[in-house]
């Protein structure tokens, strides 16, 4: 069973990090394949955090081999600083991978997200601010720098300059900023280079030799289904494609070597940033998701919006990503109401919508239709078996995976590595 995909099922923060981690040294590689250091996924380790933003989560598992694959954009100083702050902490980490294909988040690109957000005002995306979308952009206009560039140092002087002969432009007259140097640029990137080279490897014929050898190869989502820029509630997405069909473009690994696509969703909704949320609380309900589920965001520290799950959304994630399995995380959270209501549909101007609406405009008048549950009172921190969850939590469960079509195979009902219900073993 080699290739398994993890896959965000909502808007992100659902627990990716802690599903892949979970897995443990059962994972021979861990691959990242879109996004950059706009995630951030948090493990716990006995008593202790950590928050990865650009490093796969594999990488606390010192048995697991950790790639990036082409389809990541890098913020250099990033990566350096993740693996230092590692170092700083005594984890001893296997030496991560990183593709020649990659794409390379420089500080212009950086400066031009926040100036571009700024600009926009009102109609911002809520963006991290990590330069990931002028980065993507750059990549699609074929105007990219790659991590290969930085071992050729005329290829990467004149890409550099030509970006910033245009760019400059931009910065100056529209945005009202200073220029930035080329050479300071230039200059930064080359200090990466001889520290970067001992990681750099041609990742799509690494992953397929592994697959080859029967090696269990883990792609690790970032972001989610609803923020992949082809899929998700566009313009308010992230400028790649976190569903499970990026995990083959964004690392070379064709479409049959997938054995498994797994979809996380939390066992209720967040979202940070603006854009659509049908379930949205503004009271104190979904106060008290976010108290109780710590729901501040681990990249930026902004509140997370939340509200009730909404399998309208999970069932068009398990549609596009074909997910094999769910894991349903953070359900201890839910514990104490008395009443949960699902959204099992919307209400568009009193057309009743079963599935996802086909357009943006529908989506902004979508009201929740929702169906109730009752609660449990338990904290089922201390479950392992599913068995042991109070009956009522049992009904929510699988009123969830009749809603959303597709069998829910762990559950998560802490943030510890250990509190985790396996009711099908991911790897088998
Ligand atoms: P990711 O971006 O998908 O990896 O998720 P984040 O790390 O941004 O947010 C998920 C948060 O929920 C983290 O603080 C995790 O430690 C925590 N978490 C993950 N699974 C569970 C769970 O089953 N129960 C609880 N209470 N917390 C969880
Ligand atoms: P993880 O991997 C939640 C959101 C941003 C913004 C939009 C675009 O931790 O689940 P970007 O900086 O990517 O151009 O921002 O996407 N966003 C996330 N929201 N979790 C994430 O990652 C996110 N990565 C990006 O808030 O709305
Ligand atoms: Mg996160």
């Amino acid at each position: 069973m080699p290739g398994i995909v993890v896959v965000g099922a909502q808007w992100g923060d659902e627990g990716k990090g802690k599903a892949t981690d979970n897995l443990g040294d059962r994972v021979d590689y861990c691959v990242r394949y879109s996004g950059g250091n706009n995630a951030g996924h948090t493990i716990k380790v006995g008593g202790d955090t950590f928050i990865l933003h650009l490093l796969p989560s594999g990488i606390l598992n010192p048995g697991t081999t950790t790639v990036l694959g082409n389809g990541v954009v890098i913020d250099l100083d990033v990566f350096r600083q993740e693996l230092n702050a590692l170092a700083e902490r005594g984890v001893t980490v296997p030496h991560p991978l990183v593709s020649a294909n990659a794409h390379i988040i420089t500080p212009f690109h950086t400066t031009l997200d926040k100036v571009t957000e700024r600009f926009l005002g009102k109609r911002k995306i809520g963006t991290t601010g990590r330069g990931v979308g002028p980065a993507y952009a750059d990549k699609v206009n074929r105007v990219g720098i790659r991590v290969q560039d930085l071992f050729d140092e005329s290829i990467l002087r004149q890409k550099v300059e030509a970006n910033l002969d245009f760019k400059n432009q931009v910065l100056v007259k529209l945005y009202n900023r200073r220029e930035i140097d080329p050479i300071q640029i230039t200059e930064l990137l080359l200090s990466h280079a001889e520290s970067l080279r001992p990681h750099v490897v041609d990742s799509a014929r690494l992953l397929n030799a592994a697959l080859d050898e029967g090696k269990v190869v883990l792609f690790e989502g970032a972001q989610a289904s609803h923020l992949d820029v082809d899929h998700g509630t566009y313009p308010y997405v992230t400028s790649s494609n976190p569903g499970a069909a990026g995990a083959c473009t964004g690392t070379g690994v064709g479409p049959t070597r997938i054995d498994r696509v797994v979809g996380i969703a939390k066992a209720y909704t967040t979202r940070v940033g603006e854009g659509p949320f049908p379930t949205e609380l503004f009271d104190e309900d979904g106060e008290a998701l976010r108290e109780k589920g710590h729901e501040y965001g681990a990249t930026t520290g902004r509140k997370r919006r939340c509200g009730w799950f909404d399998a309208v959304v999970v069932e068009h994630a398990v549609m596009v990503n074909a997910f094999t399995d769910v894991f349903l995380t953070k359900l201890d959270i839910l514990s104490g109401w008395k009443k949960i209501p699902v959204c099992v549909a919307y209400d568009v101007n009193g057309v009743r919508h079963d599935t996802m609406p086909m357009t943006q405009s529908e989506l902004h008048h979508a009201k929740p239709i929702y169906e109730y549950v009752d609660g449990w009172d338990e904290d089922i921190s201390a479950a392992r078996t599913f068995d042991e969850l109070p009956e009522n939590c049992k009904k929510y469960v699988a009123f969830l995976e009749q809603r959303v079509g597709c069998r829910i195979s762990g559950i998560g009902v802490g943030p510890g590595r250990d509190q985790t219900i396996v009711i099908n073993d991911l790897l088998s």
